[in-house]
């Protein structure tokens, strides 16, 4: 009899009330968890925590695949009892998830994430283990309750998976091409203005570069300064000191002001890593005043966001 056997027989061995108590301890943990450890925008060590937090993205897959695969086993067994199969894969999937959610609260709290969309995407999760875990419950019941406990707990599963697939890849994910991917392959790599065709200066020239040098910052996974720069009207909204792109007005926007400020000035943007070159600075203000941003200019600024990245500046 091996451990996990083991395992299996206490778990089974355990009246209704009793896995009811452990499944609603389990998620209690969770959701104290969650208010211990806040996606605040914080950024935090010590690093084997945040490292575990890392392995979110990659623990989530397991759970996440092995719930939806109950139901097609429960199909395959048609038994009015759950048979051990769909009982160790249920059980399975709600720990797994139960753990996955544990990284997740982790890797919020320890990498500096923050943002409405980094809460939905949390209590999404949370809910997701609590689906899954009434799953687990359900199988003492017959076939049909069992698959309805399953259905319902994909469905927040797929919710929750989706809003963090839209942290990870841009808004619309995935039935939208990922937004890298557009300025990579859709975009061409050489602007042109000459050819009687005016090019969108924000979707090809500085949505690049925001995308390559602020973004991360500000964007749906970190909201540094409340402000979000990953869509023109986002840029408008503005962030807690105002608004970042005031057609027209440079003073008035942020987005210029705060480039152009003395490097060793704290509100420098961006406070670590490449500043703007030059060009990018001026596609920038050029983009703010409404004027055409020249082939040559715009050609530099989006060479320069494909640079690496250097090291942070002290
Ligand atoms: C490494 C993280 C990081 C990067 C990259 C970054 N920022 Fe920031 N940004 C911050 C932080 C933190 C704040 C909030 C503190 C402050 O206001 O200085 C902020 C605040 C701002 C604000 C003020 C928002 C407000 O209304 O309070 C603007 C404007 C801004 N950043 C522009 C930019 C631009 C433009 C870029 C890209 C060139 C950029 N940032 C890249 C971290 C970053």
């Amino acid at each position: 009899m091996t451990p996990l056997h083991r395992i299996e027989e206490r778990l089974r061995s355990l009246s209704f009330r009793q896995a009811f108590g452990l499944v609603a301890v389990a998620n209690l943990i969770l959701i104290g968890l969650a208010f211990a450890l806040p996606a605040d925008g914080g950024e935090r060590g010590p690093a084997i925590l945040s490292v575990l937090g890392n392995f979110h993205i990659l623990a989530l897959h397991i759970p996440a695949a092995v719930l939806l695969i109950v139901p097609m086993f429960e199909f395959f067994e048609r038994h009015e009892q759950a048979t051990s199969t769909v009982r160790r894969l249920s059980v399975f999937s709600a720990a797994g998830t139960w753990g996955a959610v544990l990284c997740g609260i982790f890797h919020a709290h320890f990498n500096g994430f923050e943002g409405d969309a980094v809460q939905l995407h949390l209590w999404g999760g949370i809910a997701a283990s609590i689906f899954a875990g009434i799953a687990s419950l359900l199988l003492s019941q017959g076939f049909l309750l069992r698959l309805v406990g399953q259905v319902v707990a994909i469905g927040v599963m797929s919710f929750a998976a989706h809003v963090g697939g839209e942290l990870q890849h841009g808004d619309g994910f995935p039935f939208k091409p990922n937004k890298s991917v557009l300025t990579q392959r859709d975009v061409p790599p050489t602007p042109v203005v000459d050819n009687g065709q005016k090019r969108d200066d924000y979707a090809q020239v500085i949505a690049p570069i925001l995308e390559a040098h602020c973004v991360e910052c500000h964007g749906a996974k970190k909201v540094k300064g409340k402000l979000r720069m990953d869509s023109l009207e986002a840029l408008k909204k503005g962030g807690s000191e105002g608004s970042a792109f005031v057609p027209g007005d440079l003073k008035k926007s942020l987005m210029h002001v705060r480039v152009t400020l003395d490097p060793s000035d704290e509100e420098f943007m961006p406070t670590e890593g490449n500043a703007l070159t030059k060009d990018q600075v001026q596609a920038f203000a050029l983009f703010i005043e409404g004027k055409p941003i020249p082939d040559d200019v715009a050609k530099a600024a989006i060479a320069a966001t494909k640079a690496p990245k250097q090291a942070p500046k002290k």
